[in-house]
């Protein structure tokens, strides 16, 4: 990848589980020699203008050590104490913030959190932002209001985090929004790791409680996965499509017991409890009575552009069926368009024409995309690491379905690294007038 003239620098707010793996990956793949210089600021300290692999690791070191003395980045040497108030003091124009903040909708005090606010402060000082979070589509219209601000001030705001994080898919989802000629009538998905990894194990054979244990030891689960078990997270993630599309009219979650899950009457003995939402009340039994009617259940999250309405819950689906096949956390969005798209010049203006892998089977075009980066394992050693996105169009459907990991923290990292690439290698004199239209570089942009 080629990158502009002037080297930007880059702010990381949130050296967490995914912030760590930013940072750690800038180190090992030798992306951090890009940059003028690379700042770091937790809840409490900064440090600032570190220039070298080694400082980054060491950096990274030393936040280990301070968290785990309850301390933050102050307490490190080249650290100081952080106020939100001196934020502006540690960008300028041009300059990328990878946002990687908790997401949280509203602070306890009811105001903005923490998260919207540097974001917005960044795009208002003419810094692009690729933000982890999601707090940006947690209603207000935050999102609006974001992009507004990155369009005035000419600069991007990639909330890379939001949708499939690995993938890229906001991102995707972006760019589709800036072909005028093209909408997303429906959309749907299974968008929720922790729920998918339960039911699949559940499939084969094993109980709710040990999917679970398993899915917590793996640290697939939250410690506590209520929202993810009850729906609300792929609620969450299937609404940044219409959110993004200005269309979101209502949201909804339902559980087994619904007659939009599908069930038969004559299974439905097989629930356990009745007030169910998202995947509870779903029993091995029930699976298992399925699986010999050729069967499954996944929980899905659907909108309709028609009624601008997004709903999740659990369905019964044949095992034909594309969603049924998905195992463990991998996710899976398909998109019904209206209107016609050059997926591939999209794929390898997003991902890199070396990147892109293309086969075509009849009137099914697919594109594999494989990402590597160097990771330090636990014991510190440095270990290969990579997956695939796959995207396929089935053009006779005018459909694009979207797979790929779900989460992770460094997969997740590789891709805000990825989104924090892609502005980098888009040539400044091209930067403001594509941040306007919310777009990434074509080919005819250069002509
Ligand atoms: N994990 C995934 O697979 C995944 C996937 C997609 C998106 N995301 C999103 O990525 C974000 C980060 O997740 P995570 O698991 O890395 O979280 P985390 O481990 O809790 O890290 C959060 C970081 O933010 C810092 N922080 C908190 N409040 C702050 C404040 N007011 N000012 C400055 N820094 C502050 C914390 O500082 P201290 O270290 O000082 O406490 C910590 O370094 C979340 O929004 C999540 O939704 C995660």
């Amino acid at each position: 990848m080629s990158y502009s003239s002037s080297n930007p620098s880059l702010v990381l707010i949130g050296p967490g589980n995914v912030g760590s793996g930013v940072l750690e990956q800038l180190a090992l793949n030798g992306n951090i020699s890009g940059y003028n210089h690379i700042t770091v600021v937790d809840d409490g300290g900064v440090v600032s203008r570190l220039k070298r692999a080694e400082e980054l690791l060491g950096l990274l070191q030393a936040k280990r050590e301070a968290k785990e003395r309850g301390l933050h980045l102050d307490s490190v040497i080249g650290g100081v104490p952080f106020k939100y108030e001196d934020f502006g003091n540690y960008f300028s124009d041009g300059d990328i913030i990878v946002n990687v903040l908790p997401t949280k909708f509203v602070a306890s005090g009811g105001g903005q959190h923490a998260s919207v606010r540097y974001d917005e402060a960044a795009l208002s000082h003419g810094a692009h932002v690729v933000a982890a979070h999601k707090s940006a589509f947690g209603g207000n219209g935050y999102y609006r209001d974001l992009m507004n601000i990155a369009f005035s001030n000419g600069v991007f705001y990639v909330p890379a985090g939001a949708l499939m994080g690995p993938t890229r898919a906001a991102e995707f989802l972006q760019h589709l929004r800036s072909y005028g000629s093209l909408s997303v009538v429906k959309v749907e998905g299974v968008l929720n790791g922790t729920t998918n990894y339960i039911l699949s194990n559940m499939f084969e054979g094993m109980s709710f409680e040990d999917a679970l244990g398993e899915a917590k030891t793996n640290k697939i689960a939250e410690p506590d996965p209520t929202d993810d078990i009850r729906g609300y997270d792929a609620l969450s993630k299937a609404m940044v499509i219409p959110i993004m599309f200005q269309n979101l009219k209502g949201s909804e979650v339902y559980g087994i017991n619904d007659s939009r899950s599908r069930l038969s009457t004559q299974d439905s003995h097989l629930i356990k409890g009745r007030e169910n939402l998202g995947i509870e009340g779903i029993t091995t039994k029930l699976l298992e009575k399925l699986k010999r009617k050729g069967q499954t259940i996944k929980l899905i999250g659907s909108y309709d552009a028609s009624s601008g309405l997004v709903v999740v819950g659990p369905q019964v689906l044949n095992l034909d069926h594309p969603l049924s096949g998905l195992k463990g956390t991998t996710n899976m969005l398909v998109l019904k368009l209206e209107g016609t798209v050059q997926l591939d010049n999209i794929l390898r203006n997003l991902y890199g024409n070396h990147n892109v892998f293309t086969e075509r089977y009849g009137k099914t075009d697919r594109y594999t995309i494989s990402i590597h980066y160097s990771a330090l394992d636990l014991s510190g050693k440095i270990q290969k690491e990579g997956f695939k996105t796959i995207y396929t169009y089935d053009r006779k459907n005018n459909q694009i379905t979207i797979s790929g990991p779900g989460a992770g923290d460094s997969n997740t990292a590789a891709g805000l690294l990825g989104a924090v690439d892609k502005i980098r290698s888009t040539p400044d004199w091209l930067k403001s007038s594509l941040a306007k239209r919310n777009a990434q570089p074509s080919l005819a942009d250069y002509h």
